[in-house]
């Protein structure tokens, strides 16, 4: 599967890293709204993402069109809304909670429910009714943020997982043995209907997943990350030059 653009941006610091990929989402949401009045976006999870977040809620405060952007998360714990483990709670408290949104436009993952599977159906029916997409096509979201594990998941995507086969849902849950929990994550066919995928990584503890991702040739059951290949999208990534210190110089 070929895809239309792909860009590997190494930037001296963190903070360059999230400067770039503050720019990248105000280009992508100013771009979106001039051409649909409406920005899709997939936020990442983890810890990566919250200096952005913070930027976004801050330093983007002026230039993004708030009222017009549309929140949903690439994957969230199964956990609820409250708990520290929380994607929805990371960026709710860095961002969503400081921003002028439209109310009803930050669609959250109904986690709390006990049935991972149940919350799962009930997301994939979310982003259907939202996006109303042909049968058998995927949402095209403008933009999706990823993170990137040391282990090369991304999502909730994690190596040898069943997720990673699921060709028809948009959600589901995945169920992780070496956290011994479920977690709720978009699948691979929404990831690769994004008109924009940007990866965000940072740190030298991501150096060996990014170069195994960007250079190696393990299989995308090994390192998921590799299997974000959006087919009609961009695809970028944002990586601070510890986590790109293992490429090949020509990279780095
Ligand atoms: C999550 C994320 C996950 C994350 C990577 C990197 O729910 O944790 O979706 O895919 O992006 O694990 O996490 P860090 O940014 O914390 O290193």
């Amino acid at each position: 599967m070929s895809f239309s653009s792909l860009e590997i941006r190494t930037l001296s610091t963190p903070q360059e890293l999230f400067d770039a990929a503050a720019e990248e989402v105000i280009r992508a949401a100013n771009e979106a709204v001039a051409a649909r009045s409406r920005f899709t976006i997939a936020l990442a999870g983890g810890n990566t993402p919250r200096s952005l977040y913070h930027l976004l809620a801050s330093n983007g405060r002026t230039s993004l069109p708030w009222e017009h952007m549309f929140f949903f998360f690439g994957d969230e714990r199964h956990v609820p809304p409250d708990n520290p483990d929380s994607n929805y709670r990371m960026a709710n408290e860095a961002m969503l909670s400081k921003i002028p949104l439209t109310a009803g436009n930050v669609f959250r993952v109904p986690a709390e429910n006990p049935d991972a599977a149940a919350a799962a159906a009930l997301y994939d029916q979310t982003l259907r009714q939202f996006f109303a997409p042909a049968p058998g096509d995927f949402p095209s979201f403008d933009l999706i943020l990823l993170g990137l594990g040391p282990d090369g998941h991304t999502a909730s995507l994690f190596p040898g997982t069943a997720a990673l086969q699921e060709k028809s849902r948009l959600v589901v849950a995945n169920w992780v043995e070496k956290f011994k929990t479920y977690r709720i994550t978009f699948t691979l066919p929404v990831l690769n209907a994004a008109r924009c995928v940007a990866f965000l990584v940072s740190g030298t503890d991501k150096a060996p997943a990014l170069k195994a991702v960007l250079e190696g040739d393990a299989s995308g059951e090994q390192y998921p990350a590799k299997l974000v290949r959006p087919s009609n999208g961009k695809l970028i990534w944002l990586v601070d030059r510890a986590a790109a210190s293992e490429l090949s110089k020509s990279a780095a």
